[in-house]
């Protein structure tokens, strides 16, 4: 592990603008550097680069990062990769310590680096299991893809990971998942026995190359055919994606990702050079899942296996992904023969067959309307109106303006109503709340920011306002109220940290996925304008948290008054509220309100 010190000097040392301009030609504009952007196609620059701020920022598909992030995500290296290929362009040497894990996980001290242990073991025990290693070849996989993967094997035996952890019994080793506890009966104590016993072991990985947990198949037949990792401080299943790790570039250069059911097939396709797949965990796809992808890829094909659990999941993340669609964005679903799945499929017909069967993939709006219509008899006025009633409450989930307004259309067609009439059954979708000065931004953040949220974007953007955040408005649990309060007091300890640096502390964290997402306000964009005063903006988010902070403790105050519980202080405090708050609304007083007095 490389230390959090180190990393902030270095990021103290380079120039984020040579070491962008060395991959992508900058132009100077104003303070900033601009082009157009190597993340996402565009024809007007909307990449910016920061030379006070030491950190990149795209207006159009809302990719940020500092140098470290620049390298991973424009050369796919991983994160102590990119380090240490910035710290060669500076001439520093990088120091290594072990178990010292980056600032972030510090809820979860050596818990990586006990996963990385136990993949070295389980990797080291492959070489040595013939079962194993014959297991994986009859399926088709090579020494190199097993490499890249970082396949292992778990022996059979019930303690086998005493060799790896000295400290075997240790409370700590039960947050990896490794491990199990027997119940504790009667007179009988607790025994702790590995969870992975003579399995094939797939390593899941998170974006930095991580390991943080795993999957384990049975060799041949037996029951669970796959064993995976539980939660853990370190994997939330719903979040993560298997082989998106190694898939990254290819993702990135196709602009495409496929997404299908099994670590298998993943493997498979990257045997054949198809290398843009991932899989979800055993869990079907959230949310999470297809705004991150749509965040790296204009197109998401969804490659279930041909039967029928393959078509109810195909639906399901039909039905996920309607809120996350954008014009620009294409999800589609390849559906296999029903004896197929991706790994057979792809082993039958080879790269080129697969490919072809790819590109005749259906797009999302075709198995909408081809999964309902199947559904009802399109031949009678009430078959159509069931339909009509079916794809109502889908399509005014769909917030891209462009697409939303055509499946309307279409709607209306199929059903033989007239489009006024649709209309009218069901009114546009409301437009995107607070709309960026064009050109569009894609909406990549939902609902129109919290003025918690607003502030931590304005300290983001200019970190000395942190001083400008009185104290009382950084309380709160919101994940913003946290992540602004985790920002200033940073900040207050160390006044001259860049973004670059503020970024690396908090990097992996959930704050910084937080602050990460505050940087995407699309006011942002607007406070890069020279009549743009941030000071103002920030005062008037300021006092809009002060104001609903009043409000609602007069709330929690009315009600103690009414029943007459209010101690004297509360009264007191009651009726200063009072005064503050319609003092604000210049004078609008419900008469409701004015009883009360
Ligand atoms: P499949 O049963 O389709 O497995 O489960 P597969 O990927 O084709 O596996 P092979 O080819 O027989 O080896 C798809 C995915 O569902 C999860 C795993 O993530 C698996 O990759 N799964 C399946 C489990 O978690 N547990 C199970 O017992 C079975
Ligand atoms: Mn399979």
């Amino acid at each position: 592990m490389i230390p959090q010190e180190f990393i902030q000097s270095l990021l103290g040392r380079v120039d984020i603008v040579d070491v962008v301009d060395r991959h992508v030609k900058l132009k100077k504009t104003g303070a900033n550097f601009s082009a157009c952007c190597p993340f996402h196609n565009e024809k007007t620059p909307s990449f910016t680069v920061s030379p006070s701020k030491q950190f990149y920022h795209c207006f159009g598909c809302g990719v940020h990062g500092n140098a470290i992030g620049f390298l991973m995500e424009y050369s796919g290296l991983a994160y102590p990769e990119a380090i240490r290929a910035l710290a060669e362009t500076v001439g520093m040497p990088v120091p290594e310590t072990r178990g010292n894990f980056r600032a972030g996980a510090a809820e979860a001290p050596g818990l990586a680096a006990r996963m990385m242990d136990a993949l070295t073991y389980y990797r080291a025990e492959l070489k040595k299991s013939k079962t194993a290693i014959d297991y994986l070849k009859r399926r088709g996989l090579s020494g190199e893809i097993a490499a890249r993967y970082g396949l292992g094997y778990a022996p059979d035996g019930w303690q086998n990971l005493e060799a790896v952890f000295t400290d075997y019994a240790t409370a700590a080793l039960k947050d990896t998942g490794l491990v199990i506890d027997t119940e504790a009966e009667e007179g009988k104590k607790s025994r702790r026995y590995d969870r992975f016993r003579d399995r094939v072991m797939f390593p899941i990985l998170d974006a930095r190359g991580n390991v943080i947990g795993f999957g384990g198949r049975v060799i041949g037949q037996g029951e669970p055919k796959y064993l995976n990792s539980p939660e853990t401080p370190l994997f939330e299943k719903g979040r993560e994606l298997y082989g998106l790790y190694q898939a990254r570039r290819a993702i990135r250069e196709a602009s495409q990702v496929l997404v299908v059911e099994g670590y298998m097939d993943v493997v498979a396709l990257a045997q054949h050079g198809v290398e843009n797949a991932v899989a979800t965990l055993g869990t079907s796809t959230t949310p999470m899942h297809v705004a991150k992808l749509l965040k790296m890829a204009d197109n998401v094909v969804f490659c279930f296996d041909g039967d029928a659990a393959g078509r109810k999941a195909a639906w399901r993340a039909l039905e996920i992904s309607l809120p996350e669609l954008a014009d620009g964005k294409v999800v589609s679903f390849l559906f296999l023969p029903p004896e197929d799945d991706p790994d057979t499929y792809v082993r039958r017909l080879g790269k080129e067959g697969f490919l072809a069967a790819l590109s005749q993939a259906k797009p999302l709006s075709q198995f909408l309307f081809a999964e309902l219509v199947s559904q009802v008899d399109m031949a009678t006025d009430e078959g159509r109106a069931s339909f009509v009633a079916h794809a109502k409450p889908l399509i005014a989930q769909v917030q891209a303006p462009a697409l939303g307004a055509m499946l309307r259309r279409r709607l209306a067609e199929l059903a033989r109503l007239a489009p006024e009439e649709i209309a009218g059954l069901m009114p546009a979708a409301p437009a995107a709340p607070r709309k960026a000065a064009p050109p569009a931004a894609k909406p990549v953040r939902k609902g129109p920011a919290s003025s918690q949220a607003r502030l931590l974007a304005f300290v983001l953007h200019d970190l000395v306002l942190a001083k400008a955040v009185p104290a009382e408005v950084l309380s709160g649990s919101t994940p913003e109220a946290t992540a602004l309060r985790a920002l200033v007091e940073l900040l207050h300890r160390e006044p001259g940290l860049n973004l670059a640096q503020v970024s690396a502390h908090f990097d992996g964290s959930d704050l910084w996925a937080t602050m990460s997402n505050a940087l995407l306000d699309p006011l942002l964009k607007q406070a890069e304008s020279p009549d743009f005063s941030l000071d103002a903006e920030l005062q008037g988010a300021v006092g809009q948290i002060l104001e609903e902070r009043r409000a609602s403790r007069h709330k929690e105050l009315l009600v103690r008054v009414q029943s007459g519980t209010a101690t004297p202080a509360e009264q007191a405090e009651y009726n200063d509220l009072w005064t503050q708050i319609s003092a604000a609304r210049s004078g609008n007083v419900s008469p409701e309100e004015r009883s009360k007095l």
